[in-house]
This record gives C-alpha cells, sequence and structure tokens, in this order.
C-alpha cells in the first residue's frame, strides 16, 4: 500500500483541529479588517490548502493572489537571498494586504516578503502563518495570525511536503525515519 498517510509516526494536528483554528483565525481577521478592503497573498506552493480554507472561512470579500519566491542555490535557505518566480497580478497600493502561509521556519521568506510588498505603497501588511518554530527563526518576522507555535521537528500535510509528496495530506504530522532513509 502507498497511500499519503500511511508514512506518518506521529499526526500533530488532525484536519477537525486544523479547520477549527482556520476558522478562528477568520473570525480575527474579519474583526481586524471590519470594512476594510484586503488583498490576501498566498506563497506558492505550501500555502494553497491554507489560502484556499481561510479564504472561504471569511465572510467577507477578499481578492486572492499569489506570489512564488524561491532560495537561491540548491534550494536550501542557507544563502539568506530570495527571488521572485511569480510576481503579484494585483497593484497592492494603498491596499491592506495579507501574507498568507503555512509555516514559518527560519523566517527568512516571508521576513523578505513582507519588505518587499512593504516597499510598494501598501496600507499596511501583515502576516497569517498557520504553524511557525520559534526556535528555527533566524530572521525577525511579526506574524499576526498564528495558528500554532510547534517544535523545530520536520512536519508534512497540508501543503507541507517532503520532496514534493505529502502535499495533499489532510493532516499535519511527523515522518517516519524510514521515509528518509
Ligand atoms: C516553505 C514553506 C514556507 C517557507 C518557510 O516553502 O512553505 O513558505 O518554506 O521557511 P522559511 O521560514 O525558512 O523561509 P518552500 O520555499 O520550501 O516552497 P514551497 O512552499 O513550494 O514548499
Ligand atoms: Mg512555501
Amino acid at each position: 500500500a502507498s497511500d499519503v498517510a500511511d508514512d506518518l509516526v506521529e499526526v500533530l494536528f488532525t484536519e477537525k483541529q486544523i479547520q477549527d483554528r482556520v476558522a478562528e483565525l477568520a473570525a480575527e481577521i474579519e474583526r481586524d479588517y471590519d470594512g476594510k478592503d484586503l488583498v490576501l497573498v498566498g506563497v506558492l506552493r505550501g500555502a494553497v490548502m491554507i489560502m484556499a480554507d481561510l479564504a472561504r472561512a471569511l465572510g467577507k470579500h477578499v481578492e486572492m493572489d499569489w506570489m512564488a519566491v524561491s532560495s537561491y542555490g540548491s534550494g536550501t535557505k542557507s544563502s539568506g537571498v530570495v527571488r521572485i518566480l511569480k510576481d503579484l497580478d494585483a497593484d497592492i497600493t494603498g491596499r491592506h494586504v495579507l501574507i498568507v502561509d503555512e509555516i514559518i521556519d527560519t523566517g527568512l521568506t516571508l521576513s523578505w516578503l513582507t519588505s518587499n510588498l512593504g516597499s510598494r505603497g501598501p496600507a499596511s501588511v501583515e502576516i497569517a502563518t498557520l504553524l511557525r518554530k520559534p526556535e528555527a527563526l533566524q530572521m525577525p518576522v511579526k506574524a499576526r495570525y498564528v495558528g500554532w507555535d510547534i517544535p523545530n521537528e520536520f512536519v508534512v500535510g497540508y501543503g507541507l511536503d517532503y520532496r514534493e509528496r505529502y502535499r495533499n495530506l489532510r493532516d499535519i504530522g511527523t515522518l517516519s525515519p524510514s521515509v528518509y532513509s
């Protein structure tokens, strides 16, 4: 058998827990942006699931746009350099922007993205992330909406991949060591 859920050694957050937490974050966002024009910016590709669920949990009108960014080099974050693979379609000048991602790890991606989008003259730029690893943080990132802080463990599911697999897992969990070997 090779079901996507077979390789998990532990489930950290079930689909139900994730949906409940996303609904709570959505309620906070609705309250904070009441009467305001809001653009959600999803960070491809990991944020696809949280973006889809968060946007649908919101009762207000939002625009959904996407960016794809990548670290230079061999896919590691070590260089500290980020480049844009796909830019926004929207002009965010004077608009409220909420960056949506599923995890803050070192913080490089969202630290860079916050400053990049901030330079385009938006009314505001904030971050919503489902997960954050405080012990892994290397760059200053202020996330306004955080689902959960987690230990510095490798997690997959709900958009999070290991070698491009497990993104379509409904839960979030840790992988069996046998997968790595
Ligand atoms: C992952 C994840 C976050 C980022 C977090 O994306 O989806 O966007 O890394 O790590 P950081 O805080 O250390 O920057 P990745 O760049 O691996 O691409 P993906 O979204 O396509 O998986
Ligand atoms: Mg990502």
